[in-house]
């Protein structure tokens, strides 16, 4: 059977790495079989191409799709809301009665819909996403995003402490839902895959994280959680769990690292021995600009950890953060960054916005596999942005880019692919 080729013309960006963008202006991608095959001048297309119809985005940008590592799904009514309180307060008076509604599966059908749709028009094609501690609820989750055709790792939440009545399980019920709900997901093919999600510290008991550090080499199932997001949370968690040292050492202890990816949010406060342990497992930091200056104060070292070799991504962290662009994040990161250095300058370090956007696809994209970036043999899961030229007055593509990221929004997202087909 011949492979099926797709050419698309257009002003092509991507990264290979933190240190700079690849731009590839007025050229001709060749998708092969879902996969990039190569990147040509329109003059110097091979031979065994140039019969073929081209698709023609003009001066268009045409993107890898962002990842967005850390979002909250039933956070979604939540977002923009009460953005004056802090982590503690807000978790208690807004989150956790809002998380409780999705014990009605019509709610979480209603709400979960919109936000599925919202990933998708914001041109997130691959996310790492909390659900609640509500299995079935979770099931409608996984069961949207598998419709709308992106990539997803989701979790039913645990937390079997400190938490309220209305929104809290025992540790024995929350592991034999959690077992449940992940055989029910595990041996598929799936693109929206189950992963362990203990919210945090302050709400898990030993026995519970133990329980799941056990599921997790049964089912070799990653970790998601939030990890030294502020300093109450850094100060509670280890106070609580004095022998292990730090945050990061809570999981390490529990068993929960090492049998799938692990993927922490925040990262604002590590100790140098929650830098040891993830970069021993490889796991990922997650930087939310937007949940950090909304609700929690603090700004994440990311070019302290990157110089440490942890891989940083970006998360919206909906309904902290209070919008599901990537691509603002992306933006924020850089913003922040200067804040940083400006108020503490013994430990941060500014980032580019080659950093900020390879952190916004290719490296959030490698958790999925080969995406994020216009290599060779790459998926090809892309976004064609349009416009973010004034009248008469041109634009180079790094730049278009870089002004779509701050002041550019959905509607100038005229296309989206994911494996080489039109969304
Ligand atoms: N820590 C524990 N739960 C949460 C949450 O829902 N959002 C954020 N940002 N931090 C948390
Ligand atoms: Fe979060």
């Amino acid at each position: 059977m011949g492979s099926n080729i797709e050419l698309l013309h257009g002003d092509i960006v991507y990264s290979e790495s933190g240190d700079s963008l690849t731009v590839r202006e007025n050229a001709i991608l060749a998708v092969e079989d879902g996969k990039v095959r190569d990147i040509y001048a329109p003059d110097a297309l091979p031979e065994d191409l140039r019969p073929l119809p081209v698709t023609d985005y003009g001066r268009s940008l045409i993107i890898p799709a962002f990842t967005d590592m850390h979002v909250h799904a039933p956070q979604y009514e939540e977002r923009g809301i009460r953005m004056d309180l802090l982590l503690s307060d807000w978790l208690n008076q807004c989150t956790f009665p809002e998380e409780a509604k999705f014990a009605d599966p019509d709610y979480a059908r209603l709400v979960y819909r919109q936000f599925a749709q919202d990933l998708v028009r914001q041109g997130t094609l691959h996310a790492v996403v909390f659900a609640t501690l509500h299995a079935g609820a979770t099931d409608i989750l996984m069961d949207l995003l598998e419709e709308q055709g992106i990539d997803a790792f989701v979790g039913k939440v645990n937390m079997d402490i400190h938490s309220p009545d209305f929104l809290c399980e025992t540790a024995e019920e929350s592991l034999r839902g959690t077992e449940a709900w992940l055989e029910r997901h595990s041996g598929t093919e799936s693109r929206v895959r189950p992963i362990l999600t203990p919210r945090f510290a302050p709400t898990c008991s030993f026995p519970l994280l133990q329980g799941l550090g056990a599921l997790a080499k049964k089912y070799h199932t990653g970790v998601q959680t939030h990890l030294v997001e502020s300093k109450w949370e850094a100060a509670e968690s280890v106070s609580m769990y004095p022998e292990c040292g730090s945050d990061a050492g809570i999981y390490e202890r529990a068993g929960l690292l090492g049998e799938g990816p692990s993927i922490f949010a925040h990262v604002i406060f590590p100790t140098a021995e929650d830098l040891r342990i993830m970069k021993k497992y490889g796991s990922f930091a997650v930087h939310c600009p937007d949940a950090t200056t909304n609700i929690i104060a603090g700004i994440a070292p990311v070019a302290a950890e990157q110089a440490e070799g942890i891989r940083v991504a970006l998360g919206s962290d909906v309904g902290a953060g209070h919008s599901l662009a990537v691509y603002r994040q992306a933006a924020r990161a850089v913003q922040l960054s200067k804040l940083k250095e400006f108020y503490e300058p013994a430990e941060s370090g500014t980032i580019s916005f080659a950093d900020a956007f390879y952190m916004a696809t290719k490296e959030g994209g490698s958790l999925f596999g080969k995406t994020g970036s216009f290599e060779k043999g790459y998926d090809f899961d892309a976004l064609v942005i349009t416009g973010q030229e004034d009248a008469g007055v041109p634009l180079d593509a790094a730049g278009r880019l870089e002004r779509f990221c701050y002041t550019g929004d959905d509607r100038d997202i005229a296309a989206r692919y994911m494996r080489g087909k039109k969304m």
